[in-house]
Order: C-alpha cells, then sequence, then structure tokens
C-alpha cells in the first residue's frame, strides 16, 4: 500500500497526498494533484525543497557525500572509466560492451569537424568575446547545419546527434580559443582520442605540433568525468525545461551553457581562480580574506565553497585535491595559488562561520588549478566544463523525450504586484515612486532605489566572482596559456 502524507487547510480541509519512495530511500510527497483537488499551489523559493522530475541517471546523498553515476560510485568511475565511456554509461544506462565502445568512437572521430562555412562564424565575434559566449552561440548554430537534429526520438539518430554534440562541442571549444588569440582554427586528428585531440586543437600551431604528455591528458580526462552529470543543478534543470517545449537538442544545450556560465554555478572555477590570483598579486593573508568574506559588507564570497546539496564534502572535490597533490607536489610544479587554496581551506575549515553554514570545498575549489597546470587559460574554464557537462545534459534530454507523461514544464507563482489598477495618461502622472514589493511569506525580496534602479548584485558579470577581484583582461584571463604538464 503507497504511504500517504495528510495536508490541513486553515479552513480545516484535509487531503492525503501520496508519498513517492526512491530506489535509495529517498522520500516525496506527490502534490501533483493539489491544486487540481484543493486549488492551493505550493512555494518554493529557488527549488530548494522541490523535486522536479524522477530520474534514473545520477544520485547524490548530500548529506554522506555520495555521487554516484547509474549506480556506480564516482569513486570507481573515476578510477577506471574514460571522459568517453562514463558519457555512454549516463546516456544509455549501461556501461558499453567493446563493440558499442567502437561504433560510438567512430561517431565522434566522423563527427569531430566542423562545417567549413560554419567556421567562417568564428571571425565574426570581437577578440574579447568570452568563449563561453561564442560556445553557446556557436552549439545553437549548429542546428540549422543538422536539420534533422530538430526531432530525435529514434536511438540510432539520437546517438549519431549526442556523438556530433560531444565531439563538436570540443572543436567549437578549441576554435573559440584559437580565435580569442589570432590563431588559425586547428583540424581535428583522426588518430588522436578525445582528450588528447583536444589538447592538439588547443595547442597545435600550423608549424609546430603540440603532444600532450600521459599526465595532461588523463587529468583532463578526470576532470571531464567527474564533471559529467550533477542531477537537478542548474544547468541540467534549465535543459530540461527548454526540451520539455520540445526544442531540438542544440538549443537545449545551448541554454545549457548560458545557464552554467555564472559565478554561483559552473563559472565558478574562473572565479575561485581569480580569486586565488587577487590573493596572491595583492599580497593579502588568507585570514584577512577570510575576515572580508564574514564581513559580509564586501559582499564577497569564498568562491568554490558551499553547495546547495553537499553538506559535508563533495566527493568530486576531494578528488581533484588528491589530483592537485599528485600533479604539483613534484620538483619544478609547484604552484603558489594551490598554497593559498589549502590555506584557505584549512582556514575555513576551522572557523565556525563555514562550519556553522555547512560550507565545505565544491568541485570548483580545486580544479581550477589542475586546467592551469594543463595550460588552459582562465577564461576556458568554464567551456571545459560545459564539454564535460554535455553527456549529462544528453542523457537528461533522452530521458526526460522518452517520458510518457512528459508535459511541458511550467511552474506557477504567487503574485504579488499591484492589485487591477487604470491607465493613467502620461501628463496626469506623478513624479517616480519606488515600488517596494513586500513578500506575504516574509522572505526578503530586491528593493528599488530612490531612482528605481535595482540595488547592485552582490556578484558582478565582470570579475565573475566579487568585487575585491581585479577585472581579467576583455576575454577573460590568460594566464596559464602555456601547457606545463607536458
Ligand atoms: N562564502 C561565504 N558564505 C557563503 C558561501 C560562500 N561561498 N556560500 C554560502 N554562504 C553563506 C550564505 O551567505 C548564507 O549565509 P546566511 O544563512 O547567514 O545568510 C548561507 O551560507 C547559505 O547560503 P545560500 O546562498 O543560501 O546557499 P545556496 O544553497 O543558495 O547556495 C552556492 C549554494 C550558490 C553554491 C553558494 O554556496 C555559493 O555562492 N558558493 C560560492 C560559489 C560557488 O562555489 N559555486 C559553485 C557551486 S558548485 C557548482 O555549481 C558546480
Amino acid at each position: 500500500m503507497t504511504d500517504t502524507a495528510t495536508l490541513t487547510f486553515p479552513d480545516g480541509q484535509t487531503i492525503q497526498l501520496p508519498v513517492v519512495v526512491g530506489t535509495e530511500n529517498e522520500h516525496a510527497v506527490d502534490i501533483s494533484r493539489l491544486r487540481a483537488d484543493t486549488g492551493y499551489i505550493t512555494l518554493d523559493d529557488s527549488y530548494t525543497n522541490t523535486g522536479s522530475c524522477e530520474s534514473a541517471i545520477t544520485f547524490i546523498d548530500g548529506e554522506k557525500g555520495i555521487l554516484r553515476y547509474r549506480g556506480y560510485p564516482i569513486e570507481e568511475i573515476a578510477a577506471h572509466c574514460s571522459f568517453i565511456e562514463t558519457a555512454q554509461l549516463l546516456i544509455w544506462g549501461e556501461l558499453p560492451t567493446p563493440e558499442q565502445r567502437g561504433r560510438f568512437t567512430s561517431l565522434l572521430t566522423e563527427n569531430s569537424s566542423l562545417p567549413e562555412d560554419f567556421r567562417r562564424h568564428f571571425a565574426g565575434f570581437p577578440a574579447h568575446a568570452h568563449p563561453m559566449s561564442i560556445l553557446s552561440a556557436m552549439i545553437n548554430a549548429l542546428q540549422s547545419y543538422d536539420l534533422p537534429g530538430l526531432v530525435i526520438d529514434d536511438d540510432d539518430e539520437f546517438e549519431r546527434v549526442a556523438a556530433a554534440l560531444i565531439s563538436k562541442v570540443r572543436t567549437i571549444a578549441a576554435a573559440a580559443y584559437k580565435s580569442s588569440i589570432g590563431e588559425p582554427i586547428t583540424y581535428p586528428r583522426y588518430d588522436l582520442r578525445y582528450v588528447e585531440n583536444f589538447l592538439h586543437m588547443m595547442f597545435s600551431r600550423p608549424y609546430r605540433d603540440y603532444v600532450p604528455s600521459a599526465e595532461a591528458t588523463s587529468a583532463l580526462n578526470l576532470f571531464l568525468l567527474l564533471h559529467a552529470d550533477h542531477e537537478q543543478n542548474c544547468s541540467t534543470s534549465t535543459v530540461r525545461m527548454v526540451a520539455s517545449g520540445q526544442a531540438n537538442m542544440y538549443a537545449s544545450i545551448a541554454a545549457g551553457v548560458c545557464a552554467l556560465w555564472g559565478p554561483l554555478h559552473g563559472g565558478a572555477n574562473q572565479a575561485v581562480m581569480e580569486m586565488l590570483t587577487m590573493i596572491r598579486d595583492s599580497g593579502m593573508s588568507t585570514a584577512d580574506y577570510l575576515a572580508k568574506v564574514k564581513d559580509r559588507t564586501a559582499g564577497i564570497r569564498l568562491m568554490g565553497f558551499g553547495h546547495r546539496v553537499y553538506k559535508t564534502f563533495d566527493p568530486r572535490a576531494k578528488i581533484m585535491k588528491e589530483l592537485c597533490h599528485k600533479l604539483l607536489d613534484k620538483p619544478g610544479m609547484s604552484d603558489p595559488m594551490f598554497d593559498i587554496a589549502m590555506r584557505l581551506e584549512e582556514a575555513a575549515l576551522s572557523d565556525d562561520y563555514f562550519l556553522s553554514r555547512n560550507l565545505y570545498p565544491n568541485v570548483d575549489f580545486y580544479s581550477g588549478l589542475i586546467l592551469k597546470a594543463a595550460g588552459i587559460p582562465f577564461n576556458m574554464f568554464t567551456v571545459l566544463f560545459a564539454i564535460g557537462r554535455t553527456p549529462g545534459w544528453l542523457a537528461n534530454w533522452r530521458e526526460m523525450r522518452h517520458d510518457p507523461g512528459g508535459r511541458i514544464a511550467r511552474p506557477r507563482q504567487i503574485y504579488i504586484g499591484p492589485s487591477m489598477r487604470n491607465y493613467v495618461p502620461m501628463d496626469k502622472r506623478e513624479g517616480s515612486s519606488v515600488v517596494r514589493a513586500t513578500s506575504k511569506s516574509g522572505r526578503i525580496l530586491p528593493v528599488a532605489d530612490a531612482a528605481g534602479a535595482p540595488q547592485p548584485a552582490k556578484f558582478t558579470e565582470t570579475t565573475h566572482s566579487a568585487r575585491l577581484v581585479p577585472m581579467p583582461p576583455a576575454g577573460g584571463s590568460t594566464e596559464g596559456a602555456e601547457p606545463y604538464i607536458s
């Protein structure tokens, strides 16, 4: 028999709501009949308590620091899988057989290059364009070159478009970088594997082939697979939201890239490195930086710390930190930013401000140091995250499209604006009065200043992290652009 929860309303009316239990004994109250039966909706700002779907792809237990792809612990995936094998697992639900692996590899290879006339679009972006802007625009543009990709409900066709996206997202990323530094775009090579091919397209020049080291290749492979999926985060929810309107895969993934960009989400990896650079260059002590974070009037956060779901530790951060030690503890490889990061972590983890709020390092805290060591410039960090997350977005896209009960995603709201009023002609309007919305739930709403302008946001697009962080050169910092793990 299904368990139920009883909800009692102010007028004494009660309703029985079914309780849904997941494979890992996660409990949810199913409210899908709530409005139809009672007229009430739920209000859950930022979706902290809302399950938006049932999914069989990724499991997270944020209290215990557990992350599993299709049931496999992330630690085992990290120890044994390649990024592409992980992508196949996420999309299809099972680890690939040798035959499935070979077939997908062929599809990736065949789909690695970009149409010749498509390559011309890169020249249309200004030199200072952020590569995330180029990436999202170009993924969306790619759909015009692949019209069958508009509707994909056939598995073979889905596999082809998924391979095209996973392969081309990497080619576009490298091309965006090459365009931004004024170098010719490098063609992919058919004899190289996924990560090596990416590094080749990033760093080879017409007169000099770049041969990546095994160490750099395996570090990037690990980075990508650790980012491959993370259940219903901001960007994946965006992909599902867009896909629910039956938008094509290219449009849905491009939307995911845009959602990932923000510094509270995937953009945090760039923001962390800008924060560490600022601390290094200003000579500020880690204690002083943490004091500014805790002071809160400066409006800055400890970037790479905190997570909506993880409340003890992020298992991906643990693996990243171990890799940092492996790479950077060698003679001649040390990076002062790693020392600063470790000092920040140590101080934060013995400080009641962070402990009482369950703030621990997340995946972005150490990942930038690995990318920097592989020669990836800061403004490409979130692009690398997007390459890694593409299989997860695709897996969620497919799961959603195969859901027989799938409907367009369309949340409701509680309206708190003015009640009905009549139009006022321009000559009858009186000066500017500040409109202050009052939240009946007691939550703080953004308040406009006297001129009606919204208060400055805590984080700005330009710094990607905090006001203390100096603005990077146009398009972001290119620090670290010379690979040194090679
Ligand atoms: N530094 C300082 N204080 C923080 C931080 C931080 N990094 N993160 C959260 N807090 C504080 C908040 O000020 C708040 O304090 P209060 O209760 O006294 O007001 C409390 O901790 C809870 O924070 P919320 O913002 O409500 O937590 P939420 O779950 O909404 O946000 C988030 C999670 C966005 C990740 C947040 O921790 C953050 O901004 N971290 C820094 C950015 C970052 O690293 N993002 C990457 C996340 S991982 C990923 O997306 C790949």
